[in-house]
């Protein structure tokens, strides 16, 4: 296995160009199993994740090319198989995405179930009663959900408890292809869901309410391949505007949409960053000092719970004090213990962070540390781009998950960052 080791303490100049959305790219490439035909996805990440979910495709029979650096042409034409085993399943959650499309065009789907992960129990309930809602059969056996039907989808009202991303994609791309017309309540409204409906509008679904809690689907009997850009990432934009607000100096993000980051955009000001938001770029510059803020993480539009961790690294080199409460995951603080071995003086009350920012003491200082999951590793590196000294990061496939040439990225604006093997 790699490790990261960084020598903190370098200001950061220059352009990063942010890559296309992972969760994004996951969604959008499972919808291409809804139709037979070649589709073609631009600004495809190239990261772990979509290559696990690229290889889940291939097990159904799809097969693909890349044609150019970040386009995929995806052709689900003969599809052969509907089953998604545990050992792939495991290594990514999303996985559970291939439901929806799969039971819509075959009428069958077997998911091995994703178990829990480092951030919480990650259940799939909603997922499955709004399947059922549409008239199919659940049947959850050693460690498989296995979904059938043996006519179409019916449409109907399905009302999610908790806004669920994955669970309105899923839940969409079932009902497109289902009769009758479905309305998701409560649907969730992160931009990547908005960039799923654009595919599946483009591919002739009938779709209301974008962007919206409600979501209304008129089914449709056949749809046609795609042709769609994945939108730019918005958890790594704002992972690197954070690290600029820990390693000082002044970069500029290329190729984002600052519209995606509105409560991360609002509390960095208030931490003192100075951010100028143009049409696809922010340019962002460290403030003279680090102010303390509160955070509590929400659905879109809210704070992202993606960058909870990202942020508490950054609100431990303040001089003041912070909360950061955690409301979706049960289970988000696995970060903590290894920012407490760099110096940070972190106190975990419940689902609440309180953050002693010790700027004026000896700040934090580079150490061993590990990462836990992808946000838990990239406030690592963080952390590591502005302690005193070298902090090396074991485990960082977590990170590879995510985000796309790191190191690179990093180095590329003055990071004294690079990948050794972790022997
Ligand atoms: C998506 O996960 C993202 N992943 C996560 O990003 C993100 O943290 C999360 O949304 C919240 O924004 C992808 O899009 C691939 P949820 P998802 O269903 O859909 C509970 C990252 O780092 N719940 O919105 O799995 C659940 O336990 C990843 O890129 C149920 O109880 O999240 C959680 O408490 C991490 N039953 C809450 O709802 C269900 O059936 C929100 O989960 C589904 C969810």
């Amino acid at each position: 296995m790699d490790k990261i080791v960084i020598e903190g303490g370098h200001p950061l100049a220059g352009e990063i160009r942010i890559s296309g959305a992972k969760n994004a790219a996951l969604p959008l490439i499972a919808a291409t199993l809804l139709t037979p035909g070649v589709h073609t996805l631009h600004n495809v990440p190239d990261l772990r994740d979509t290559r696990t979910m690229l290889l889940l495709l291939e097990t159904f029979g799809v097969v693909w090319e890349k044609s150019g650096k970040n386009t995929l042409k995806i052709n689900s034409t003969n599809l052969s198989g509907h089953e998604a085993s545990y050992d792939l399943v495991k290594t990514m959650r999303a996985s559970v995405l291939v439901l929806g499309p799969l039971v819509a065009r075959m009428g069958r789907a077997k998911v091995s179930l994703p178990g829990g992960c480092a951030i919480g129990a990650r259940p799939i309930n909603f997922h499955t009663l709004g399947l059922q809602k549409l008239g199919a059969e659940i049947n959850l056996e050693k460690g498989y959900v296995d979904v059938f039907i043996d006519d179409r989808l019916q449409g109907d009202t399905i009302y999610f408890d908790i806004p669920s991303v994955t669970g309105t994609e899923n839940l969409l791309m079932a009902a497109v292809l289902a009769k009758g017309t479905t309305t998701i309540k409560n649907a969730a409204r992160e931009p990547e869901v908005g960039n799923l409906i654009d595919m599946l509008v483009a591919m002739g679904a009938r779709i209301e309410g974008r962007d919206t809690a409600r979501l209304v689907v008129h089914g449709v009997d056949r749809l046609t391949p795609a042709d769609i850009s994945i939108i730019p990432d918005r958890i790594e934009t704002g992972t690197y505007l954070i690290a600029v607000g820990a390693a000082g100096g002044e970069v500029r993000l290329t190729h984002c949409e600052p519209s995606f980051l509105p409560a991360l955009c609002e509390k960095l000001k208030a931490a003192g960053l100075h951010l100028e938001e143009e049409d696809q770029s922010i340019l962002v510059r460290s403030g003279t000092s680090l102010q303390s803020v509160d955070i509590k993480t929400m659905v879109y539009p809210g704070f992202p719970t993606d960058l909870q961790a990202q942020m508490m690294a950054l609100m431990t080199l303040t001089d003041g004090t912070s909360v950061i409460t955690e409301t979706i995951f049960e289970n988000r603080f696995m970060h903590v213990a290894e920012l407490q071995r760099m110096g940070a003086m972190i106190k975990v009350d419940g689902s609440s962070a309180i953050v002693r920012g010790n700027s004026k003491d000896e700040g934090l200082h580079g150490a061993q540390v590990m990462a836990t999951d992808l946000r838990a590793s990239a406030s690592l590196v963080v952390a590591g781009l502005a302690a005193k000294g070298k902090t090396e990061i074991s485990r960082i496939y977590h990170l590879e998950r995510g985000y796309e040439n790191l190191v690179e990225k990093l180095s590329g604006v003055g990071a004294k960052i690079c990948r050794k093997k972790d022997i």
